[in-house]
């Protein structure tokens, strides 16, 4: 964790502006193939969704997901706007959506989806 100039903590250092290094004008993300992301709000699963978001980044990093152009991006939301089913997740840049995950489903989601690119139809309530 980071401190600021006032002792204070900051989840988010400042990034130095046109230092030629790091452009402000042109910000990107590292490639991915994949980005899983997780609700863990405060209406859709609270007493679940934040396990269930902390297994799938220890099997992500687990199984050596994070690296490379092929890597698998994820993310926990504070709330996609749907509020039930939960735990939902959606990946993109398909648009599958699932919906009330387990430790297991994410195993399978993990496999069959992220890695071998074929949705997990049975967990699946919405895709486009
Ligand atoms: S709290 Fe999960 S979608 Fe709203």
């Amino acid at each position: 964790m980071l401190m600021a100039d006032d002792g204070k903590s900051e989840h988010f250092p400042r990034l130095p502006l046109n230092t030629g290094e790091i452009s402000a004008d042109k910000p990107s993300l590292r490639p991915f193939k994949k980005h899983i992301l997780i609700c863990t709000g405060p209406r859709c699963a609270p007493e679940t969704s934040l396990d269930v978001y902390q297994y799938l980044k220890e099997q992500l990093k687990r199984l050596g997901c994070y690296d490379g152009p092929e890597r698998i991006a994820r993310s926990q939301c504070h709330c996609f706007g749907i509020c039930q089913m939960g735990p939902l997740a959606a990946v993109y840049p398909d648009n599958v959506w699932y919906c009330h995950l387990t430790k297991e489903k994410v195993d399978r989601v993990i496999q069959e989806h992220l890695l071998a690119n074929k949705p997990v139809e049975d967990y699946v309530f919405y895709k486009s």
